[in-house]
């Protein structure tokens, strides 16, 4: 069976893979994912990025429908997490000796998942270039966005970005493109992704936007490492990063919680009927469901039994670390709450939301 490539630009084209079937992932349920690999081809030959383990027969299908792997020259691993480096061992196994450019950190990285002797590891830092003649590869380390092996790649000639992870969404697909998916669903992924793997890391996200603003380079085009590409939207989603960024987003509560045998599921309830008895916009969220978190005022700190309050004092602490504000319930009940204690939780989502509202 012939495998297809898609072509982003003459010389660069998509070679990675679909998997329909991926459920959960970074803590989330998801329509399943793409593991998205690339090649640049001048002179000589790149691949940039690869997928998990398993998928070696479907990348080197489609690096065929373009040219002879043999043929690749150089390989570029922005990020060594394992959807993304393990398809490398049997690359390098079939293309031994070949250069791989990634970061220090990387490298040390890849020694701590696979055996890397005698791979041909070239460390690369912010602003190194290469050249494939007649497309250039730059490089921008990315530290913490979202691993701190992380790195973006940046292809002159044709002004598009290879952010790895950053702008990805979880989502799999017969588009490869924003404009194939359409922008409201392209946008509604990389909210999810956003607030799943991101927005703890916003305050680097906007350094690092502020630091590729200043190099002043033209994005015509991002090709992360899952979902679709960003050819029609490139400036839509760099703007969504800065406002998600920023926390801008609209006034609404988000209640996180999890239970054991109901109890919290009554007290985040009370407190819904709370924050919709003023009119407020609410997301009910059931921890263990990972869903997403993009509210910038967040009230919980309520729990019913003992584990589950430690689990919603972590849930604070990683909210107050990114930004969000956090409006704390402050109390406990043990079993089932009795109706003072929902009375409470009811008037705490009409506090939560009063807030909300004044400000
Ligand atoms: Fe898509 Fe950080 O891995």
């Amino acid at each position: 069976m012939e495998m297809k490539s898609v072509e982003l630009a003459p010389g660069v084209h998509w070679v990675g893979a679909i998997d329909w079937n991926l459920r959960e992932y970074h803590g989330y349920t998801l329509p399943g994912t793409t593991y998205n690999a690339y090649l640049v081809r001048g002179e000589k030959t790149a691949l940039i990025d690869g997928a998990y383990h398993g998928f070696e027969k479907e990348v080197l299908g489609r690096i065929r429908s373009v040219c002879d792997p043999a043929e690749i020259d150089c390989i570029v691993v922005n990020h060594i997490e394992m959807d993304h480096s393990g398809t490398l061992p049997e690359f390098v196994r079939r293309m031994p000796g070949t250069p791989i450019y990634c970061t220090a950190r990387a490298k040390a990285g890849l020694a701590r998942h696979y055996d890397t002797t005698g791979w041909e590891i070239r460390v690369v830092r912010s602003g190194d270039t290469l050249d494939l003649g007649g497309k250039t590869l730059t490089f921008l380390e990315a530290p913490m966005l979202h691993w701190p092996d992380s790195m973006f790649t940046y292809l002159g000639e044709d002004a598009i970005l290879f952010p790895n992870d950053a702008f990805g969404q979880h989502v799999a697909s017969s588009a490869r493109f924003d404009d194939e998916l359409g922008i409201d669903a392209a946008m509604a992924h990389a909210k999810k992704f956003f607030a799943n793997l991101i927005i703890p890391l916003a305050p680097k996200v906007l350094k690092k936007l502020d630091e590729v603003g200043k190099l002043a380079i033209d994005i015509r085009m991002i090709a992360p490492s899952h979902g679709i590409i960003w050819r029609s939207h490139a400036g839509e989603i760099l703007k969504a990063y800065t406002d998600w960024s920023h926390g801008v987003s609209k006034d609404k509560v988000t209640i996180v919680y999890d239970t054991m045998h109901g109890s919290t599921t009554m007290l985040a309830k009370a407190i819904a009927e709370g924050v919709m008895a003023e009119g407020v916009d609410l997301r009910v969220c059931l921890l263990r469901d990972g869903r997403y978190l993009t509210a910038k005022k967040i009230g919980c700190g309520f729990g019913s039994h003992g584990g589950m309050g430690g689990a919603v004092a972590r849930i604070e602490e990683a909210l107050k670390e990114a930004g969000i504000e956090v409006i704390d319930g402050g109390f406990h009940v043990n079993y089932r709450p009795d109706e003072d204690e929902l009375t409470r939780a009811y008037e705490l989502g009409r506090r939560v939301a009063q807030e909300i509202r004044a400000r």
